[in-house]
């Protein structure tokens, strides 16, 4: 028999919402267990033999995983706790316990972070060797040359014992068309250097800092970084910076296979 919980964290840990959410849920009559308006949140219910409904749907028992998808601002860490700055978690409409960061982003990164309470399933993402592949969106300063490209792909010395592993580069923007030289009178966005290049990187590892150094290493230093792409999951443009929502059956298979 599976442990009773109290209702809001049964409902939360359902994904129903926080557990200030549920709560009001339950206050304005929304809920019901076993066919009786429940009237408090601490109200001890066993997932396997109590039924409860919400707004007339029936909730299921808490799944054995959760998992979600960030699109982390800037200017939080990637990591459960910290003294002095906001971290990710604030992000997650869930308390349950033991949720965690997969991988990391730096405090000025942007863009798609998986979080989850699954050990094996980030064990596997981020085991050296079984790196999956992600995709940023990278604005460095200055002007990306064809060769620096092709150092890319090939590997670049970022202060290890070994070159990174071959990666994948194609310029996708910048203060000038392609490769081409910059164009007269072209109109610069505001806070953005005279000359810049806008980039898509595919890398297979997560060495610290690893884009910015594979950047630095070829003389054209990040001035915005977000990730776009991990494995077979894709930062979806309606999901605003700070918004976070589970991931689909579909999404949590695909990271299965
Ligand atoms: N590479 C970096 O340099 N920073 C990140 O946040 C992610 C990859």
């Amino acid at each position: 028999m599976a442990k009773a919980v109290r209702l809001d964290k049964f409902l939360a840990d359902a994904g129903k919402g926080t557990r200030s959410e549920v709560k009001k849920f339950i206050q304005k009559g929304q809920v019901q267990v076993n066919g009786v308006p429940a009237k408090k949140p601490e109200l001890k219910v066993d997932p396997d033999n109590d039924m409860v409904v919400l707004s007339g749907e029936t909730v299921g028992a808490a799944p054995e995983f959760v998992y979600y998808l960030l699109n982390k601002p800037a200017g939080c860490v990637s990591a459960t706790e910290d003294r002095n700055d906001r971290t990710v978690m604030e992000y997650v409409p869930s308390e349950r316990k033991g949720l965690f960061p997969v991988g990391r982003l730096d405090k000025d990164t942007e863009g798609l972070l998986l979080i989850t309470d699954d050990g094996m399933l980030a064990h596997e993402l981020l085991a050296p060797g079984k790196h999956v592949d992600k995709t940023y969106f990278v604005r460095v300063e200055g002007r990306l040359t064809v060769e620096n490209i092709e150092k890319l792909e090939k590997g670049v010395d970022i202060g290890e014992d070994k070159r990174t592993m071959p990666a994948k580069a194609e310029i996708v923007g910048g203060s000038w068309e392609g490769v081409g030289e910059p164009q007269p009178g072209r109109v610069r966005r505001e806070n953005l250097p005279e000359v810049y290049t806008e980039l898509l990187l595919t890398i297979h590892e997560g060495k610290f800092h690893q884009v910015k150094r594979m950047m630095a290493a070829v003389g054209t230093p990040v001035i915005y970084l977000k990730r776009v792409s991990m494995g077979p999951l894709t930062l979806p443009d309606d999901l605003k910076k700070g918004e976070c929502r589970p991931l689909t059956a579909e999404e949590i298979m695909s990271l299965k296979q």
